[in-house]
């Protein structure tokens, strides 16, 4: 397994130039608005990149497919890569995730390099080595652990991202709070306006030490990684039954509104005070006030739940919070305290 290293700013800029002006051959895979916005300002700062091929997919999810895959093993072959190249991934966390994949089998394994433009990449997809593509319609479902070398964090990348995909992936934010951090979330409740995390570079790199410090505890997801699946699994419930009904929802929003859920579980097993519950409640809502207005069948949403991956056997298994900043995996949960829980979102 290669050692990881995040470095930020300045310092990566430092060590970025080092790798490309080693040896080894480079590819920079980056998505159509990355290669637009993004690769501009890194080769204005290190003007060698443009040394190194560039393999670019069309943007959003529907790249993180094995066409997509394919298309860059082919294009790796016909361009000689060989066992020393390096990839590096220019983007949010769809390139992230399908280049760590692609890297983690070409040749047995390449090194690759993570240089996150999204908030979601920066905070989440870039950080712990899971990679993965989309199959048969369902996320996720092929991919390896494979830890990039390096992780290259740049404030500036962020500047060309739209709003909506702050407000996405500040949920993953107010996450790591929960479930790790009680000052870290005072911190983040401050935030009046998502957009101006940019601004806040010590914000998002508490989120990388938190999930850093998980994820080294439990690289392969057994038990100490799970917590980092709290508003996941009614959040991934509430995006497929979205979906089916072709209601768009950013996955953030999904979380988010899956962490009202479980913090409501929470409650019902005597795990979080009403206190809790109800600052929980009021913090998210106000990001994601216009979670309520979708409409969800929650004889639906218990199936998809009971088909969610990280179910074991007949258990729910879901990372519920024992309170703001600690959180506790593995716990089940009976229909009818799901339904209780749904239905409080509503309220
Ligand atoms: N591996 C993990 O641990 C992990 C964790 C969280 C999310 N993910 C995955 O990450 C993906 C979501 O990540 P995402 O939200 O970054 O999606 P994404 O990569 O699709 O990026 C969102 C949009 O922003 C654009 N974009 C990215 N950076 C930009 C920039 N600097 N300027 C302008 N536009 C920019 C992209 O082109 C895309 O259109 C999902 O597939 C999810 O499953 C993986
Ligand atoms: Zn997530």
């Amino acid at each position: 397994m290669v050692e990881n290293s995040i470095f930020y700013n300045e310092d990566a800029f430092g060590k970025l130039s080092e790798i490309i002006d080693n040896e080894s051959e480079k590819f920079i895979l980056c998505d159509t608005q990355t290669k637009k916005y993004c690769l501009p300002y890194l080769s204005s700062k290190i003007p060698t990149l443009t040394k190194a091929t560039i393999l670019s997919l069309p943007k959003g999810e529907n790249s993180k497919e094995w066409e997509s895959a394919i298309y860059v093993w082919d294009k790796l072959l016909k361009k000689n890569a060989d066992k020393h190249s390096i990839l590096l991934n220019v983007g949010g966390g769809v390139v992230c995730d399908l280049g760590g994949f692609v890297a983690s089998v070409f040749k047995r394994g390449i090194t690759y390099v993570n240089i996150p433009t999204s908030l979601m990449a920066q905070v989440d997809a870039a950080i712990g080595g899971k990679t993965a593509i989309n199959f048969n319609g369902i996320k996720n479902q092929i991919g390896s652990f494979y830890l990039p070398q390096y992780v290259f964090i740049f404030n500036d990348l962020l500047l060309s991202l739209p709003k909506k995909h702050y407000l996405s992936a500040f949920a993953e934010m107010l996450k790591h709070a929960l479930i790790a951090d009680k000052k870290y979330w005072e911190a983040l409740k401050q935030i009046k306006n998502t957009k101006t995390i940019i601004n806040h570079q010590h914000l998002i790199q508490q989120s990388i030490n938190i999930k850093e410090n998980i994820v080294a505890q439990d690289f392969k997801d057994c038990k100490e990684r799970k917590k980092l699946n709290f508003g996941h699994t009614i959040g991934h419930a509430i995006e497929a039954e979205l979906l089916k009904n072709r209601k768009n929802i950013l996955h953030g929003e999904a979380i988010a509104w899956g962490m009202l859920v479980e913090a409501h579980l929470s409650w019902q097993k005597g795990f979080l005070s009403s206190q809790d519950l109800e600052e929980i409640n009021a913090v998210i809502r106000g990001y994601y006030y216009s979670l309520p207005t979708y409409y969800i069948n929650e004889n639906n949403l218990i199936k998809l739940i009971k088909n969610d991956k990280k179910r074991i056997s007949n258990n729910s298994n879901i990372t519920l919070l024992k309170g703001i900043g600690c959180a506790i995996i593995n716990q089940n949960c009976s229909d009818s305290e799901i339904r209780k829980a749904v239905r409080f979102t509503f309220q």
